[in-house]
């Protein structure tokens, strides 16, 4: 149903500004609107300092604006009422960066919805939008993606209606088929199927050999007449060759003029990395557990296997802890009643979502069966507002209200590191997460504590005293310090984002730190004695724009990422050899702000995501992006 109203914005660029914002609201009703405010959310905030024409700015919360009109104002059935506002925090690159949602709250407190539309700009180059992603070609007719190590194949005419498992298969064999063939089925629910357990004619069978000579994870295919051999010194490395077999049919079968089965040769393929990332956050935007297990079945599909799950941020917290049901009671909800208030897509209708202790078992069993280790993040000390809204003790009630914001606009959203209950909170968090998340590492976060965090805070300022810290960056590092112990108590190591360094950092033992704000930063960690993981906002986080077009959606902070960029971008760099061992892998990001639908998530994530999984596992010279783009085509996407 088309809404009642509608609001219009544009932004006009200025010199020496950000720029105004003009919105119209369009009263299609067939009431005479009046009496109301008018909530939007947008990336784009008003600042503090501005100046509204025709409306007064009532409440900002991060990316929550709401705005009165002039008193006694009112709209006839076909009119539209006009305010605009200069100041702005940043200028906007993007005809997503206007309004994500809207609604207006009418005299009697309901919410009624508003529509909403691409952000306008004024009197500017609206740049073209651009083919992200070429036909491509292939100069050796294999649909594998990530392309293996090393190949040496001569194709059949015809690929074998289905392969088998070879009579003698062992049962663990057979069960790892039948394992990869629910995985096809689920991405692939209309293609026919690429193997049975029963042998078929026409098919071919695999035989499994156990060879200790083989890496662990790696694989070899041997294709003969008869059978096809598949060797393997462990389950992960069969499970992947019978992922490569299943990519081989599918692109023979999809596109017989580009693909081939292979008749005779062999793959010999073992991955680059061993830490082949994907995050997910499912904080700004939830994401229902059937979506989550299918981007699980994606990043296996693309042989990625680690699934960095952001459970918590400012906006929400995700993940049910019995000790505390208002975490999720409280912090899983947004909206004009709540106690959050919507953000980043949130209209006039509550939303929530959560993930229940038996959601995540069930889960992290899917990715298990998988070869996806699930790693879970609750973003802390920063990014906390939801859960120091939902457990008021966490507060230091003396703090000034407004004492410092994060870089997204929120006020006092750190965990304080003086309270005793932060500590107490905090362990019974891991306890719980500890019998539900069997990886080493728990990832907490330690990102973006903005610069002057706790220093208004009375408990802090004695505390810095006590232990004679400095400012806000040893404040951090002496929390951290202090979970680190509380994980290494839990059998858990620490994983975190680059800036968890900061302030003198924590004991590199144990300690993976993620490099996102550059790739440089990784190096350096890596030389003060850290494990890293690369995830450069400039090339990896998919959130990203994909060109510089106006028309062109994501985000822009980091820049825009064509795919190409984030194919062939190497994040090593010029890594010194004997830091070598320290660079565990690279990891994409989604970051969910901008994914206000599937259809945005599609649109940005892919082919980026397939495009980091291959610089995960393939050699750099054996990068060919023509071939990529020619297969990627076929690739599942949510
Ligand atoms: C981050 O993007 N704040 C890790």
């Amino acid at each position: 149903m088309t809404a009642d109203y509608r609001l219009e914005a544009s932004w006009t660029p200025m010199a020496g500004s950000f720029g105004s914002f003009t919105f119209t609201l369009f009263n299609l009703s067939s009431g005479t609107l009046s009496g109301f405010s008018l909530v939007y959310t947008s990336m784009t905030r008003v600042a503090d300092q501005h100046a509204a024409e025709g409306a007064t700015l009532k409440r900002r919360v991060a990316n929550f604006h709401e705005f009165a009109p002039p008193e006694g104002l009112s709209i006839a059935p076909g009119q539209s009422w006009q305010f605009s506002v200069e100041g702005l925090t940043h200028a906007p690159k993007h005809a997503t960066a206007g309004i994500m949602s809207a609604y207006l709250t009418l005299g009697d407190g309901r919410h009624v919805p508003v529509s909403f539309g691409d952000l306008m700009m004024e009197g500017a180059d609206l740049g073209e939008l651009s083919e992200l992603l070429p036909k491509g070609e292939v100069t050796e007719p294999y649909s594998l993606l990530p392309w293996p190590l090393s190949l040496s194949l001569r194709p059949d005419g015809v690929p074998p209606v289905a392969l088998y498992p070879a009579a003698g298969s062992g049962v663990e064999d057979i069960r790892a088929v039948a394992n990869v063939l629910a995985l096809y089925q689920r991405l692939f629910p209309t293609d026919n199927v690429p193997f049975t357990l029963q042998p078929a004619q026409s098919g071919r069978p695999i035989r499994f050999k156990a060879e200790s000579s083989i890496m662990p994870s790696a694989y070899e295919l041997r294709f003969t007449a008869d059978e096809i051999i598949l060797a393997s010194d462990d389950a992960v490395g069969r499970f992947y060759g019978l992922v490569s077999v299943a990519q081989l049919l599918h692109g023979a079968r999809r596109q017989p003029d580009v693909f081939n089965f292979p008749a005779f040769g062999d793959i010999a393929d073992q991955p680059r990395y061993d830490w082949r990332g994907c995050h997910l956050d499912v904080s700004r935007q939830f994401y229902p557990v059937a979506d989550v297990e299918r981007l699980i079945d994606i990043l296996a599909w693309n042989k990625l296997n680690i699934f960095h799950w952001h459970l918590t941020d400012d906006e929400a917290w995700r993940l049910e802890i019995k000790a505390y049901p208002e975490l999720t009671e409280i912090g899983a909800r947004r909206g004009p009643d709540e106690v959050l208030v919507p953000q980043l897509g949130d209209g006039a209708e509550p939303r929530s979502g959560y993930y229940t202790q038996d959601d995540v078992r069930r889960i992290v069993a899917h990715a298990g069966a998988l070869h996806v280790e699930v790693v879970p993040e609750i973003d802390i000390p920063g990014h906390s507002t939801a859960a120091l809204f939902a457990l008021p003790q966490l507060v230091d009630g003396q703090e000034a209200p407004d004492g410092y914001r994060s870089v997204q606009g929120y006020p006092n959203n750190a965990l304080n590191p003086a309270i005793d209950f932060t500590y107490e909170f905090l362990g019974k968090v891991f306890d719980e997460m500890r019998g539900l998340f069997p990886s080493d590492y728990i990832h907490i976060g330690g990102d973006e504590v903005a610069h002057d965090s706790w220093l208004a805070s009375p408990l802090c300022k004695a505390l810095m005293e006590r232990e004679k810290l400095a400012g806000t960056a040893e404040l951090q590092s002496y929390f951290l310090r202090r979970i680190k112990d509380m994980l290494s108590e839990r059998g858990k190591k620490l994983a975190g984002w680059n800036e968890v360094s900061h302030g003198g950092g924590v004991e590199r033992e144990g300690t993976l730190l993620m490099a996102w704000e550059k790739a440089e930063a990784g190096i350096e960690l890596a030389g003060e004695g850290y494990d890293v993981v690369m995830t450069p906002a400039q090339a990896y986080y998919l959130d990203m724009a994909q060109s510089e077009a106006w028309g062109e959606p994501g985000a822009s902070w980091g820049g825009f990422t064509p795919p190409e960029k984030t194919y062939a971008y190497e994040a090593e760099g010029e890594l010194p050899e004997e830091l070598r061992d320290r660079v565990r892998g690279i990891q994409a990001c989604i970051w969910g702000e901008n994914f206000v639908s599937r259809a945005y998530f599609n649109r940005l994530v892919f082919p980026r995501l397939p495009a980091v999984a291959e610089a995960a596992w393939t050699p750099c010279l054996r990068k060919d992006w023509q071939r990529f783009a020619a297969i990627v085509r076929m690739w599942p996407k949510l």
